[in-house]
């Protein structure tokens, strides 16, 4: 049988990673692979989590089945989390969240639920997006169909084609966006441009996806729910897709969730019963480990402060790498304009250079970064960036 097969191709990042490990050079600098690394070029357990792993050691006395939606009080919290608490739709009952094994698990639940209910509804994308977008949501059985985002030339939104290609969206169809901190671009909707889509989406009856994967590493955990929260309020149904991945720095423990907006509190049972069976079909249950420590930092007023405060730490680090990157890239030279980069947000930046630039930096000087011109900021540090700035300086001359 296995015969039949021949091998897939290795994903590009992943290809860079390999290559990053393999290069002797002792100056390298690894921009390419998207977690976070503190000024040391690690990626640590964050403090929070590590006092609530403890804390479960202690108190955990069963590994016995959680259940499909997985633990309630996560889902309770991390609702809380992504609307606030408050919010008009949480309070009429027409929403419900079940944790999922990370944002791509959570991501393709919400897939199959929509193929479920509307196979035929096509799903927009905007270009460029996160690349594994596509083979998660094609994968669940969706037509994809793309809609402009970003203007590599101009470095910015691309606002007039975006919202020209979302005005012809059809009623019943899906809208993919994402939270804050675009992925790969950094570059995210503001506040009026939220306005305008939820507007349109009320107007034309398509329905928002939200992907937030960043919550907190962009402006703050409630600047960076803008999006979700106002979106939310205006429309009567939606899906969240969620991950702690990287604000909980939970990455491989698998810890994400779906939330689903609907029009009324019996269709939002429906829709949660019919979540619950796409899981039960492709995983059953999700893994426990990430949610019990998520739930347990958020309802514990210390655990949450401390975790809250190493996230503002997070965000300002990478912040002040985006400055120091700018300021160093231009110094002396008025020629070299990268403002671009102190605008976006979140962990990464499209640099907008030749995709020869990116192999000189990478052949020369060691430096990877995907050909998109994608960089993780946070692989940049304090004893990396001089260098960093040097060889880009050397290779835009
Ligand atoms: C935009 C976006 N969505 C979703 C994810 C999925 O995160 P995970 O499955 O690791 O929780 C990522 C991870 O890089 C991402 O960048």
């Amino acid at each position: 049988m296995f015969e039949h097969l021949s091998a897939t191709k290795m994903d590009p990042i992943l290809g860079l990673m390999a290559d990053y490990r393999a290069d002797p050079r002792e100056q390298k600098i690894d921009l390419g692979v998207g977690v976070y690394m503190n000024d040391r070029g690690h990626t640590p357990v964050m403090r929070a989590v590590k006092d609530a792993e403890a804390r479960l050691m202690e108190l955990e006395d069963t590994k016995a089945y959680q259940g499909i939606a997985g633990d309630p009080r996560y889902n309770e919290l991390i609702l809380e989390l992504l609307l606030g608490a408050q919010h008009s739709a949480v309070a009429a009952n027409r929403v419900r969240t079940l944790q999922a094994p990370g944002g791509s698990g959570a991501l393709r639940v919400g897939g199959e639920l929509i193929f479920r209910a509307k196979p035929n509804a096509k799903l927009w994308i905007g270009v460029p997006t996160w690349p594994n977008h596509v083979p998660l949501l094609s994968g669940a059985g969706l037509t994809i169909e793309q809609y402009p985002y970003y203007d590599i030339a101009a470095r910015k939104i691309n606002a007039d084609a975006m919202m020209e290609t979302l005005r012809g969206v059809p009623a019943g169809d899906i809208v993919l966006l994402h939270g804050c901190c675009h992925n790969p671009t950094g570059a995210d909707l503001s506040k009026a441009q939220w306005d305008e889509i939820g507007d349109l989406a009320l107007e034309r009856g398509f329905v928002p996806y939200i992907d937030t994967a960043y919550q907190g590493l962009g402006e703050g955990l409630e600047a960076d729910a803008y999006g979700v929260r106002s979106l939310a309020e205006k429309l009567p149904e939606m899906i969240i897709a969620s991950s702690c991945s990287k604000n909980f720095g939970l990455y491989r423990e698998r810890t994400g969730s779906i939330t689903f907006v609907s029009a009324t509190p019996a269709q939002a049972d429906i829709v949660a019963s019919q979540a619950m069976s796409v899981a039960r079909q492709i995983y059953s249950m999700p893994p426990a480990h990430g949610a019990l420590l998520v739930a347990m930092i958020l309802g514990d007023d210390q655990l949450r402060s401390e975790w809250s405060a190493e996230l503002d730490e997070v965000r300002e680090r990478i912040n002040a790498m985006r400055r120091a990157l700018t300021e160093r890239i231009q110094q002396n030279d008025g020629g070299l304009d990268f403002s671009h980069i102190q605008q976006q947000r979140g962990m990464f930046s499209f640099l907008g250079i030749s995709t020869e630039q990116v192999d000189r930096l990478r052949e020369q000087y060691g430096i990877y970064i995907v050909s998109s011109t994608r960089v993780n900021l946070a692989g940049i540090n304090t004893s990396n960036i001089d260098y960093l700035a040097e060889s880009m300086r050397a290779v835009l001359a």
